[in-house]
């Protein structure tokens, strides 16, 4: 709800308010709900500014920054008008958040060049996420040039901590957390992608409660932290500068991607806030809201070396224990026997799939399996018959060797013929093998950022422009689908993405030790059913670290559950304990998917980590309680319990793993669980911790409410 007085208004979420005064461009409140109607105009302390530019007596990190056609730099932006608009106006040509209350629309103008910037504050009626966006348009008779536009500044006053979600491959998201007093901090990427390495979803952190930002873009971002003399920290989002310098020609228009923000008391608010906020706003599709199949994917199971007999022994034995979804991933392309070659040839290899895709695809259904396929529609080696008849087709600098990453090359998606190229074959292989779900996977940086009568400086966003009209288009034409997102594992994992992609492949690390960490970092701003899980061989394929299978099950039941091996090479006895895995993950898949999450303990610095997900009328939950390190008596172990009815009395029992002899069961009530330190004695009692090297240990937890 927004509410007006004069030029003031209030922006009402379900438990936050914020206050901005629209002519003098300033936020007067932003933080836990206010109930009474006080007059704000009494209201001023330092001025918390929603914009700012270089020109003014401002010194500060500037949220737009132009270079005027005489070269200077200098502008006015001063107050014009503002309105509220009933409907969220859509942003041209990117993903935005939908399903939006009101909007209020704000209006500032550079005098002398004519130049307007319009700033729009979004709030929904069920979430406390309040998305703003940032538009240029000129008005002017001269050519400008776009230096910066953030899509959001926000003004804090006081002490913070920023929490950023950074990492590499295959160690994705890992929570920092740092004072930076005075001083400028910025979490940036420069890949052309938002990255492995810096999260666009970040935390500020004060007694006062938590701050959070993210951003709706797939492309390079910066967040930037300025800690004041003056005792104010300004918070900038947006496009990266870096490399940036977009050409305005008059009448044209600028639109900043959509930026979200969100104020909670602490970091379980924040979490609980963005995770609804995604699954109702950001998430679309059939799929929106529908239990996900469990699939087996055969990438670790047979790497480039398959055959249709091998796929179909594989989906034959997933089959047994009740997987639904059969995922080919790479490999059944062209020429391809290795990553050297074929990324681009989107036709079957009929030798691989033994007589092509529509085939294999209908073999693996005859099986009683959905079928699924992987696919990496940006990228083409040179040694390809797509880079042989186009080489023109592929990104790079003229007279330059390129950067070879996989021994890949991006194809150029800011031209428009290599857009409709790709929606072209991307769409033919999906509607000829009748595929229920799609892989998009990316597999390498941007280096060489280049296309002919593209000026350099708008190179990154227009590539990221060309995405998502490519994503779009075939994303609506295949409305069924269920489309999951891949880039190195999580390297593109952000709101961009999930507004086209309902899931994501959280990291190509699939070692339960590391997977706690890298999901647990993903939950502070994402929801589990966007996170793909899988459970894989071990030793592992990426750290060589062994860990119980019903270890593994249970790390993966923190996103939506996979298993990512050759199910041939199973003994019975692992059969039937992945049966019964499937079987009970399915009995409860709506609560581990779609209920509440809570993190247990904390991942990053404690023995005890965990998680836990809670049906939405707190009747049932699961939580997995973990523990890193068996020390030697070392201090008790204990969780508190989150989410329950604090009044209800839950029947708690263990779920029976094949790695425990005992089963735990007793009644305890709702608050007890959740204030009352639990005890984790029996953790240790993992039978097959021994046979495992750098093992974690970990129970399955379950509540049904008996009163
Ligand atoms: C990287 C992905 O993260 C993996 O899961 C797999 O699909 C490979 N690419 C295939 O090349």
């Amino acid at each position: 709800m927004i509410r007006r007085k004069g030029q003031i208004f209030r922006l009402e979420t379900p438990h936050t308010t914020l206050v901005i005064k629209a002519d003098t461009a300033e936020y007067l409140y932003y933080g836990k709900k206010l109930v009474s109607s006080g007059d704000f105009e009494a209201c001023y302390g330092l001025p918390c500014k929603l914009l700012s530019q270089f020109g003014q007596d401002d010194y500060t990190e500037p949220s737009i920054l132009l270079e005027n056609a005489d070269g200077g730099c200098s502008t006015a932006f001063h107050f014009s008008r503002c309105k509220i608009l009933a409907e969220k106006p859509e942003i041209p040509g990117l993903p935005s958040s939908y399903g939006a209350g009101k909007t209020l629309e704000l209006k500032y103008v550079d005098v002398p060049t004519k130049v307007a910037l319009y700033i729009y504050y979004t709030v929904f009626d069920d979430s406390d996420v309040i998305a703003v966006s940032s538009k240029l348009v000129n008005a002017s008779k001269k050519e400008l040039r776009v230096r910066r536009l953030a899509s959001l500044q926000l003004d804090l006053l006081g002490d913070y901590s920023v929490v950023t979600f950074e990492g590499t491959w295959a160690r994705e998201r890992q929570k920092i957390s740092r004072t930076i007093n005075k001083g400028v901090f910025y979490n940036d990427s420069k890949k052309g992608a938002s990255s492995h390495n810096r999260n666009p979803f970040v935390m500020a952190e004060g007694k006062d409660g938590v701050y959070a930002f993210n951003l709706v873009y797939s492309g390079n971002h910066k967040e930037i932290f300025e800690g004041c003399e003056s005792g104010r920290m300004r918070v900038l989002t947006g496009i990266n500068d870096f490399m940036f310098r977009w050409t305005l020609a008059p009448g044209e228009q600028f639109d900043a991607p959509e930026a979200v923000m969100c104020y909670a008391p602490d970091e379980d608010g924040i979490s609980s806030e963005m995770h609804a906020f995604i699954g109702e706003h950001i998430v679309r599709g059939k799929w929106k809201k529908r239990e996900r199949p469990v699939l087996v994917n055969n990438w670790e199971g047979t790497y480039f070396d398959f055959d249709e007999e091998k796929i179909l022994s594989i989906a034959r034995a997933a089959k047994k224990t009740g997987v639904e979804l059969f995922v080919l991933d790479d490999g059944w392309f062209g020429n391809r026997c290795d990553d050297h070659r074929a990324l681009g040839d989107w036709y079957d290899n009929v030798e691989k799939t033994g007589g092509g895709l529509k085939h294999l695809a209908d073999k693996i259904r005859e099986i009683g399996l959905d079928f699924g396929i992987w696919v990496e529609p940006e990228m083409i080696n040179e040694d390809s018959d797509l880079f042989r008849t186009h080489p023109n087709f592929a990104m790079r600098v003229p007279g330059r060797e390129p950067t070879r990453m996989r021994w890949q090359l991006c194809l150029n998606l800011a031209d428009e013929k290599v857009q409709n190229y790709v929606v072209r074959v991307i769409s033919d292989v999906i509607a000829r093998s009748g595929a229920s779900y799609v892989k998009w996977d990316y597999n390498r940086a941007l280096t060489d950022p280049f296309g002919k009568g593209i000026p350099q400086g708008e190179y990154f966003h227009r590539y990221i422009l060309g995405y998502y009209s490519i994503v779009s288009r075939i994303t609506k034409k295949f409305p069924f689908v269920l489309f999951e997102g891949c880039a190195g594992g999580g390297g593109r994992f952000d709101l961009g993405n999930l507004c086209f992609f309902q899931q994501y492949w959280t990291s190509d690390d699939t070692d339960a030790r590391e997977r706690l960490k890298i999901q647990d970092g993903t939950s502070y701003g994402y929801p589990q059913t966007t996170m793909g899980a899988h459970v894989s061989a071990c030793p592992n394929h990426q750290t060589g670290d062994s860990n119980p299978l019903e270890t593994r099950f249970n790390i993966a039941c923190g996103g939506v559950l996979g298993y990512e091996l050759d199910m041939t090479k199973l003994s019975d006895e692992e059969m039937d304990v992945v049966s019964r895995q499937i079987e009970f993950y399915k009995e409860y898949r709506k609560v581990l998917q779609f209920g509440d999450f809570y993190r247990l303990g904390n991942a990053f610095g404690e023995n005890v980590a965990g998680f836990m997900s809670v049906s939405k009328d707190k009747s049932t939950a699961i939580a997995v309680v973990t523990v890193y390190d068996y020390i030697i008596a070392g201090p008790a172990l204990t969780v508190k319990f989150k989410g329950l009815n604090p009044s209800a009395v839950y029947e708690v029992t263990t779920r029976e793993q094949a790695n425990y002899k005992n089963v735990l069961s007793f009644t305890a009530g709702g608050d007890l669980l959740m204030q009352g330190n639990i005890s984790l004695r029996d953790i240790y009692e993992d039978t097959q911790s021994w046979t495992n090297s750098k093992r974690l240990y970990a129970r399955m937890f379950i509540f049904k409410k008996v009163k």
